[in-house]
């Protein structure tokens, strides 16, 4: 795991955005894992910047998002469709037959998450996963006691998630009880993966993510297996890491290290 630390949330959306801009360079047509929350509305906020600058060009990139509510269909206010294409899409050169989200109005769940999963195979893989971090230390909606080798499938959502993103819904009996999600074997299985985690209420799920051991308990341990996994934080996010003054003396204020 590479653990780059910058001293604020800012720099560190910068640094994340300059990574999937790198990503666009070097392969136009690149497919890109998308995540939703919080957290990633400045990331996407930067991108269009670039985008808007000419720096940055998704003409011909793909794009699959981790999950969407189920019983929520696409022109929902509060479906994932509907945040992406407000945040992102609508604001960038990306062609909307290129991007996917799981239908969340699906008669048939478990063959829409096969259909997905499936899909993501025939578009060759993920090259660069954007991932967020749950309090519980969810990636996706892979809540805690989920399959480290999970696809694509249905997830009951946890209490402490509901009321997370109760903040977007009016009413409280809306708020989703189920959603689909890609598994924490399919965020594996993408060539390169960046967690962003921002905010001293992320701390403890960072550290039980870098420094704890690879448990279901907190699925985002699983990025200990993964081959290229960046985990970008704001000093709030790392403060309850042990091994900071290491992950500074590697990536001072989170520059590359000498070997790269
Ligand atoms: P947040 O959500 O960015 O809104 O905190 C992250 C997550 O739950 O994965």
């Amino acid at each position: 795991m590479k653990v780059l630390i910058y001293d604020d949330a800012e720099r560190a959306v910068v640094s994340a955005a300059d990574q999937l801009v790198a990503v666009l360079e070097t392969k136009p047509d690149a497919v890109f894992g998308l995540a939703t929350g919080g957290t990633m509305l400045p990331l996407y906020q930067r991108l269009v910047e670039l985008h808007r600058d000419g720096r940055a060009s998704f003409g011909k990139a793909s794009t699959f998002n981790l999950d969407e509510y189920i019983g929520i269909a696409p022109d929902h206010a509060c479906s994932y469709h509907t945040y992406m294409r407000e945040v992102l899409f609508k604001h960038i050169d990306i062609d909307p037959s290129r991007t996917h989200l799981p239908r969340g109005d699906c008669a048939d769940c478990v063959a829409e998450a096969a259909r997905y999963e499936a899909l993501i195979a025939a578009s060759g893989g993920i090259d660069f996963q954007l991932v967020g971090i749950g309090q519980n230390g969810h990636i996706g909606f892979n809540e805690p006691t989920s399959s480290l080798s999970s696809l694509t499938r249905i997830k009951t959502l946890t209490e402490d998630t509901r009321r997370a993103n109760a903040r977007y819904f009016d009413n409280p009996e809306d708020i989703p009880k189920y959603a689909l999600t890609m598994g924490v074997g399919s965020i594996l299985a993408t060539r390169r993966c960046l967690l962003l985690a921002t905010g001293v209420t992320k701390a403890r799920a960072v550290a039980a993510m870098v420094e704890g051991p690879i448990s279901a308990a907190c699925p985002a341990s699983a990025l200990q297996l993964h081959p290229k996994a960046t985990i970008v934080l704001d000093r709030d996010a790392a403060a309850e890491l042990e091994l900071t003054e290491y992950y500074q003396h590697v990536h001072p204020k989170g520059a590359e290290s000498v070997w790269n």
